[in-house]
């Protein structure tokens, strides 16, 4: 039986305990059992500790650390060697298990009760520069993400990132499993050298040499060739695929990242979900032994908005929003009557005790709440204080334009008791849902409302089919172009709600998918209604059109942000944390200094001319 490894699973790094092989064991393995063994190690010095004469030398592999001692009197001849080395040294030690003695156990360590005496040590490889930062995760250095992306190989043997990486290695490996073992998926590949797919951000293009003044668009999503294989009859596809996305990047945003991309044939919007929640609790058992209810709860988009101004809310607190827009139509306060008047809102966030817990000064402008509510769009933050004898406390205009019956009406509908404090967000609905959302996570967040162990997955459903894009003046896919509609809707293109579903983990979309339009005649008239003419839908996607004249099966799919997962299944807050090789926020590779400048000589075969001025 082999013991288990550091992430507490059977270790399956199987091999023969052959005294001729480099190693016979990994530095984790070892247990009580192995004493008086000989074994042969290979790893990295993690610490090295001089007792009076007695060298102590923690040593790393990819399992995890073990205990070596040099002692000049037990082990003479290889105690030179020991003297000579200095953390991060690459050494093959061999030596007998002891068991150590009972006042230096270390029940941090799983292979805390055992100790080697090397009698043999060689060094591999020294360390010739002057290390960045401690890699051993035992002097708890804090170090900058810079100097970490910079050396992300030696970041990378850090604890914590290693263990990082090794979750989101079995989150693939769980994904794969249970889709090609217990779903019958097939892994397809589809090309990385493309034409754009419509997932609405910019493409990174790649000028082709063979056709000059022509260029590949990298795939923001494998989108529509896994719509082709539906086409094809592959019936169930999946890929753990590469998109390309040039974006503003957030900590849940990377221009390079990956996706869980899947798509089915013949199946209903049920059924696609059901499979995914037992995709997701299948996940999260194997990963975390967490089980997940039977089914999530399901919102639609509508009420996601209504409720929490957002179509990805969290769940775990309440804090939801009011719509009191009818109540305040006619109010003789201006800002609300003239929004709504505009087609715009009011609503209101109600906090208990915020009367007693949030000043005039955060709320005004200067102040951290209106800040932020200011970043979701809005002008101004309006407010009421419902004082302890219940009676209603504000600035300015509201109080005198409020009859006794409206105020009545405004403190039943809010649930506001006296200590309430009532954020009001009054505008254009868009950026009223915008900054009381905002508000609502920095308040649910800072009255610790939020219980980090919950998980709460949901689905949001039936989003609208296109949102006004005012700068372009036209209707833009919320999804993209291929989410078919509710049937019963599909006269009106323009007010139909999109078979769409996104699925939620904790406020975060972590995937989002849709039944697809397999019609030529439907997918035509959606291209018409985001503004593509007839040639230009046929020069773009005149292939896809053609797929569908040659008997398209209906289908859906969705797609999963593997970093997002990733991110969440380590408790990380930015998925930079869950790739190996990440950019930074201005979208470059700082360990690799990517993008970097080229060759005139390569940009002169590609025909290309840069108008940038060169960096010095
Ligand atoms: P969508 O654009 O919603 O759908 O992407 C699916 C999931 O991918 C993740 N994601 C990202 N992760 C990191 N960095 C990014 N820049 C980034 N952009 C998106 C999110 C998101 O939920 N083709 C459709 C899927 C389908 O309809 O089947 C698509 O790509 O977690």
């Amino acid at each position: 039986m082999i013991p288990p490894c550091w992430w507490g699973e059977p270790c399956c790094l199987k091999r023969e305990r052959d005294q001729s092989n480099m190693r016979t064991h990994y530095c984790s393995e070892l247990r009580n059992d192995h004493v008086g063994e000989r074994v042969t190690l290979c790893g990295w010095v993690d610490r090295r500790r001089d007792h009076g004469g007695v060298i102590f030398l923690d040593v790393r592999d990819r399992t995890g650390i073990i205990q070596i001692v040099s002692d000049p009197e037990r082990t003479p001849d290889a105690y030179p060697q020991a003297d000579a080395l200095r953390n991060e040294y690459v050494v093959r030690i061999q030596g007998k298990v002891s068991r150590r003695p009972d006042d230096s156990l270390n029940p941090r360590l799983p292979t805390g009760e055992v100790e080697i005496y090397a009698d043999q040590i060689e060094l591999l490889n020294a360390v010739h520069q002057q290390l960045p930062f401690q890699v051993s995760t035992a002097d708890e250095e804090s170090v900058k993400e810079e100097l970490r992306l910079k050396y992300r190989y030696l970041d990378l043997r850090r604890d914590r990132m290693h263990q990082n990486i090794m979750m989101r290695h079995r989150l693939m490996q769980s994904i794969r499993r249970y889709l090609e073992d217990q779903q019958g998926f097939v892994d397809v590949e589809t090309p990385v050298l493309t034409r754009s797919t419509p997932e609405g951000a910019r493409d990174y293009l790649v000028p082709s040499r063979a056709n000059p003044g022509e260029w590949f668009a990298l795939p923001q999503s494998p989108q529509i060739f896994k719509q082709l294989l539906m086409v094809s009859g592959f019936d169930r596809y999946y890929q753990i695929a590469r998109c390309f996305r040039d974006e503003d990047l957030r900590a849940d945003r990377q221009p390079e990242f990956t996706q869980l991309d899947m798509e089915m044939s013949f199946m209903s919007q049920a059924e696609i979900i059901q499979l995914n929640e037992d995709l997701m609790r299948h996940v999260f058992k194997t990963l975390k032994d967490i089980d997940l209810p039977k089914t999530f709860p399901q919102m639609t988009y509508s009420e996601a908005m209504e409720r929490y101004g957002t179509d990805r809310p969290d769940t775990r607190f309440e804090l939801e929003l009011v719509n009191v827009s009818d109540l305040l139509a006619d109010s003789g306060f201006k800002v609300f009557s003239g929004a709504i008047k505009k087609g715009g809102q009011v609503k209101v966030l109600p906090i208990p005790d915020g009367n007693a817990n949030i000043s005039n000064v955060r709320i005004k402008p200067g102040g951290d709440l209106f800040s932020e509510a200011s970043a979701g769009g809005a002008k101004g933050l309006a407010y009421i204080r419902v004082k302890d004898d219940g009676a209603i406390d504000t600035i300015g205009a509201i109080k005198d334009n409020l009859s006794p019956e409206q105020t009545a009406e405004l403190l039943e509908r809010t649930g506001a008791k006296p200590g309430h404090l009532l954020l009001f967000g009054a505008g254009p609905t868009e950026i009223v849902n915008a900054s009381l959302s905002r508000l609502r996570l920095a308040l649910g967040a800072e009255m610790n409302l939020i219980d980090p162990d919950q998980i709460d997955l949901l689905w949001i459903t039936e989003f609208p089919m296109f949102e006004w894009n005012a700068d372009e003046k036209r209707l833009e896919a919320l999804h993209h172009p291929f989410t078919a509609p509710y049937p019963e809707d599909a006269a009106d293109l323009k007010t139909a709600r999109a078979q769409a579903y996104d699925l939620v983990y904790n406020g975060l979309e972590i995937g989002g998918g849709s039944l697809r339009i397999y019609q030529a005649d439907l997918q035509r008239r959606v291209f018409d209604a985001i503004g593509l003419s007839e040639e230009e839908a046929q020069d773009k996607f005149g292939f896809l059109l053609n797929a569908f004249n040659f008997g398209a099966p209906p289908h859906g799919g969705i797609a999963y942000g593997i970093d997002r997962l990733a991110m969440l299944l380590s408790g990380e807050e930015s998925i930079r944390d869950t790739i190996a090789f990440p950019k930074t926020q201005q979208a470059r590779c700082l360990l690799t200094q990517a993008p970097s400048n080229v060759d005139q000589k390569q940009l002169k075969e590609l025909q290309i001319k840069s108008t940038a001025e060169a960096k010095k």
